[in-house]
């Protein structure tokens, strides 16, 4: 089976962190973001991917074609960004064949192999609070999606979309973004993805949505710090101690330099890094980065930046209190 992945944003949303990468090449957990999905998707027995890239779009192919190169693989390159709708008509052919729709910044914790043996289309929603900021989709008692909205003002259900489709027929799908585009039906300025499905439901197919929890969305840094977490509580817990205290689930690269430390838990310390009298919690630090004498938490530190603090000398008597704000 084949799989589409955009993968093209540029992730304003975490600069400085996607100044020099694109966000799907944020390290969480000793692994690239595309490199999470990859494993997803080969889950479900996709062989073949396309990745619909953009900024930055030569870091992901070199990445992927490295690491992933048993996988059929093409890197369409979206050259002017007209929205999700766009970029996915990129990776679409004309050929009979069910295709997986997976959003290259997300995380998912489901069972991939049951979604792809969906009997009819299928979208994950997962149900939120604010909706607002996301396709919205109505259905009916029977699971059936009766109408797609994107990010409604006020939006008629609480189920958002995940960014995780299942379509039988490509070619049916492909039509509809062909169809969006000829008649230039845009909502807040793009081509959505959301439209066309919803032109596709007018015209007679049936798409299910199959409600999801374990949803990580990383467009924020808490939400990226989230899915971090999850990554490392579910993938991999490597202890790697070196006169440090390690408090698992934690990464840390072979060739990093960890000592005099408290790292843990979820933190993501990457290669050539060097982290010495340091306290670390739900921290990513990323490649050939020096951290000294610092005591972080909920922070990201990127590729090779430097941060010092201070050693402290004290000499405090009985009773007295000393508080370092
Ligand atoms: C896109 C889709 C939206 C979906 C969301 C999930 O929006 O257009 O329907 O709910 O992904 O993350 P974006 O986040 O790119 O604005």
């Amino acid at each position: 089976m084949r799989a589409i992945i955009p993968a093209a944003g540029v992730g304003k949303r975490l600069r400085p962190h996607t100044l020099n990468v694109p966000k799907v090449m944020i390290n969480l957990a000793g692994k690239r973001l595309i490199g999470h999905v990859l494993d997803a998707v080969e889950s479900a027995g996709v062989d073949s991917v396309s990745i619909i890239v953009g900024y930055k779009g030569e870091q992901v192919e070199e990445y992927v074609n490295r690491y992933y190169s048993h996988l059929r693989l093409d890197f369409p390159y979206q050259i002017e960004r007209k929205g999700l709708g766009h970029a996915v008509l990129e990776g679409l052919e004309d050929k009979e064949e069910s295709v997986l729709i997976l959003l290259g910044d997300t995380v998912f914790d489901v069972d991939f192999k049951q979604f792809v043996a969906s009997k009819s289309n299928a979208i994950a929603v997962v149900k939120v609070d604010d909706p607002r900021r996301f396709g919205v989709a109505e259905i009916d008692a029977n699971h059936l999606i009766t109408q797609l909205v994107e990010k409604p003002e006020h939006p008629k259900s609480d189920l958002a979309l995940a960014g995780m489709y299942y379509i039988q027929d490509q070619r049916i799908l492909k039509a509809a973004i062909e169809k969006l585009i000829a008649d230039d039906i845009k909502t807040r300025g793009e081509y959505q993805l959301t439209d066309a499905l919803q032109l596709m439901i007018e015209s007679g197919e049936h798409i299910e949505a199959v409600e999801i929890n374990g949803w990580y969305d990383c467009g924020t840094k808490e939400s990226l710090l989230d899915s971090h977490r999850f990554l490392l509580n579910h993938h991999l817990s490597t202890e790697h101690s070196s006169g440090s205290i390690i408090h698992p689930p934690v990464f840390i690269h072979d060739e990093a330099k960890v000592s005099d430390c408290v790292i843990g838990p979820n933190v993501t310390i990457d290669k050539g890094a060097e982290v010495s009298g340091a306290i670390l919690t739900d921290t990513i630090v990323g490649k050939g980065a020096i951290i000294k004498n610092m005591i972080l938490s909920h922070s990201l530190i990127g590729d090779h930046a430097v941060t010092e603090g201070q050693k402290r000398v004290v000499n405090v008597g009985d009773y007295s209190e000393l508080k370092l704000n």
